[in-house]
């Protein structure tokens, strides 16, 4: 087994092999370089990076932002740049599907990506990875060839950047969008929400060159009312507080912190200040120890989380923290508004930015419209491994991903973190939906991989569709007439992995 560092050097060295293949390429071209990226915060951050280091190069590209490569869009793509004299970037996605594009695509491509490679069930099929590994190195970047887990330790704008800076030292600066990628991916999962593996390599970089600050914060959604927050936080449970708002409202006016705003709405994390939130870490310890015996280092390392400052935006933007930038990027890729997004992480702070800021609270509402239908109609419906809910006309595909993070992630009172969750949606002009898939950590310690899941439920079902992901986070898309069968399977499937590890 070799060390991260030697890992590390290898990954580097095989960044420096394409870089050589794509100037080579690129010094034949007359035509720009496209960039295809996913419409997620970090394909959006991947992208921006991307083009950030080609405009500095004095390179000419176009950026497209796509929801998923699927086999129509790999099919458009080949048609847009056959006999042209074209040189592709897969930025985020391409992995999962490239043995597609090296039969379909017959001008030059690259991919960088962190997903499961296509063929590969999972990151423990050692060998299958390293013939990959082997047959596509020259155009294909990929974490888990390096041993590196693509859902934890780098995202498809950790490996943008990697590739940025490789190219140019001088994009050491893009770290920053890097992380913010990671996070949009949710990949802050080592201890109080920090950065692991090769996104700690990239922490490195920002802090190098001064552009992060790292502060203590209370570990609560940041986007539900402070009460709410504390009585259905997924990671502090607190006989008498937990499940209980009207209790938690009580516990903390008795703290004496403000948290109702002028039009008697109650206060969001964000809106309080530093001061107001020691008191209720002091408030919250003392209880915990107090009243039911818990240890306060036990209560602080699941109270206090890391976040992340962004030291050259302003203090009052969206753009200073990096979890509340990469909200912003995915409001603006799923309220199809990508470019604005992709201009905000290549630095645009002018008119677009107010417009980024806009698409926030549209996307902030619909997440939180879809979240209240879903409670209110009890609409998630359950088989014996999983749990699914159907979009109908309330949830449109674009956030129904979300949706299920959040589901998942946040607001979980209204499911059961030990079954998966498949969330669908029907697809615009499309016979279609759009699947999603989630699962708690804990039940990917228990042997419960989406990614093959879905790539094994598309097989038994006999469904052409690509499909694939993370371990914990995974989508495809499956004919209208097949859902049935396709939840029938997957159910199966998941029971499998579950029974069998
Ligand atoms: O395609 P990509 O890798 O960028 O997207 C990952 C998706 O999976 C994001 O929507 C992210 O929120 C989700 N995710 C998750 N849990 C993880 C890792 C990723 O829900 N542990
Ligand atoms: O679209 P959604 O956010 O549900 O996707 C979850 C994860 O699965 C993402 O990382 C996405 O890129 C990946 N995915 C994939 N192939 C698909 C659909 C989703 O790799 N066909
Ligand atoms: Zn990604």
């Amino acid at each position: 087994m070799n060390s991260f560092n030697d890992n590390f050097k290898q990954l580097n060295s095989d960044l420096g092999n394409i870089i050589d293949s794509f100037f080579e390429k690129y010094n034949l071209l007359e035509s720009p370089i496209k960039i295809y990226t996913h419409l997620d915060a970090d394909g959006l951050s991947a992208g921006a990076i991307l083009g950030k280091a080609l405009y500095r190069e004095d390179i000419p590209f176009q950026i497209t932002v796509i929801k998923q490569l699927e086999r129509e869009n790999i099919e458009n793509i080949a048609l847009e740049t056959n006999n042209a004299d074209n040189l592709i970037i897969f930025s985020d996605f391409g992995s999962g599907q490239y043995h597609e594009l090296q039969n379909k695509i017959n001008v030059p491509f690259f991919i960088l990506d962190h997903h499961i490679p296509q063929g590969i069930s999972s990151k423990d099929q050692l060998e299958k990875i390293d013939e990959i590994y082997m047959e596509t190195k020259e155009w294909h970047i990929n974490p888990y060839f390096y041993g590196f887990d693509g859902s934890s330790e780098i995202s498809g704008s950790g490996i943008s950047y990697l590739f940025a800076k490789k190219m140019n030292e001088a994009n050491i600066d893009l770290s920053t969008i890097a992380l913010v990628g990671a996070n949009g991916d949710i990949q802050n999962q080592g201890p109080n929400k920090s950065f692991i593996g090769l996104n700690a390599k990239i922490l490195e970089d920002a802090k190098q060159q001064d552009l992060i600050e790292i502060v203590n914060d209370l570990n609560f959604s940041t986007l539900k009312p402070v009460n709410q927050a504390l009585a259905y936080s997924t990671d502090i449970k607190l006989p008498g507080l937990s499940g209980d708002e009207n209790k938690s409202l009580k516990f903390l006016k008795k703290l004496e912190v403000e948290v109702e705003n002028s039009d008697d709405t109650i206060k969001t994390l964000m809106d309080l200040t530093q001061e107001e939130k020691q008191k209720i870490t002091s408030g919250l310890v003392e209880y915990a120890s107090l009243k039911l015996d818990i240890e306060p280092y036990e209560i602080l390392e699941k109270l206090i989380v890391n976040r992340y400052l962004l030291k050259n935006e302003k203090k009052d933007s969206n753009l200073y923290d990096i979890g509340e930038f990469s909200n912003l990027l995915n409001a603006c890729g799923r309220m199809n508004n990508a470019s604005i997004g992709i201009a905000t992480a290549m630095g645009n702070r002018n008119s677009i930015y107010q417009k980024a800021q806009k698409n926030l609270k549209e996307y902030r509402k619909s997440l939180m419209d879809a979240i209240r239908w879903l409670k209110e109609e009890n609409k998630i419906k359950e088989k014996d491994y999983i749990q699914y809910y159907d979009g109908e006309d309330k949830i449109s595909d674009n956030i129904v991903g979300t949706v299920a993070s959040i589901l998942i992630f946040d607001e979980n009172e209204i499911l059961k973190l030990n079954k998966p969750l498949f969330g669908y949606a029907k697809r615009k002009n499309e016979d279609a939906f759009k699947i999603s898939a989630r699962a708690h950590k804990s039940l990917v310690k228990r042997g419960v991989n989406l990614s093959e899941a879905i790539r094994k439920a598309l097989k038994v079902s006999k469904l052409e569709a690509l499909g694939g992901g993370h371990p914990p986070a995974a989508g495809t898309k499956v004919p209208t007439e097949k859902i049935n069968l396709f939840l029938e399977n997957i159910n199966k499937v998941i029971g499998d992995q579950i029974n069998n590890s």
